[in-house]
């Protein structure tokens, strides 16, 4: 099984930018939990990460045929990110969307997804233990786990 962890513009500062509202973790420490994750649940764990929305279309549309699910965090292209949204619903794989802060709780603007309703679920607030949580479930999802 292969998981695409996807993360989309300035989640490539990590652990420089905006310690209080996204964490101290940089991305690759981030990368390196998921990867030891992936091994304690027996996937493949391919992870990329790009600051242009073309680079990430590009990237699903050539990985997806070979992958089974994928979690993401599209930065702020979650908020406007059409051309995203619709390479991951044409996709046809589960995907479960992540964000480090609460969207919900920030300015008005982020709190609208448009990659929300071609996703799985969505996992808003709780930092790096997101993406960990997120690929657990699509994991047990995919294996066909009850709930
Ligand atoms: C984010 C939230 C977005 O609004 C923001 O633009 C990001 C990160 C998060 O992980 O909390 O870049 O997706």
């Amino acid at each position: 099984m292969k998981i695409l962890i996807i993360n989309g513009p300035n989640l490539n500062i990590l652990g420089k930018r905006d310690k209080t509202t996204y964490g101290e973790k940089t991305l690759s420490e981030i990368d390196l939990l998921l990867k030891k994750q992936g091994e304690k649940l027996n996937v493949e764990i391919v992870s990329f990460q790009s600051n242009s929305e073309g680079t990430l279309v590009d990237f699903i549309q050539q990985q997806s045929s070979s992958a089974d699910g994928i979690v993401i965090n599209p930065g702020a292209l979650t908020h406007y990110g059409f051309s995203l949204r619709d390479a991951l619903a044409d996709c046809g794989l589960p995907i479960i969307e992540v964000h480090l802060s609460n969207i919900y709780a920030r300015e008005e603007w982020r709190a609208k997804s448009v990659i929300a309703p071609v996703a799985k679920g969505q996992i808003s607030g709780l930092g790096w233990r997101g993406y960990i949580i997120a690929l657990q479930t699509l994991v047990a999802e995919l294996k066909g786990e009850s709930i």
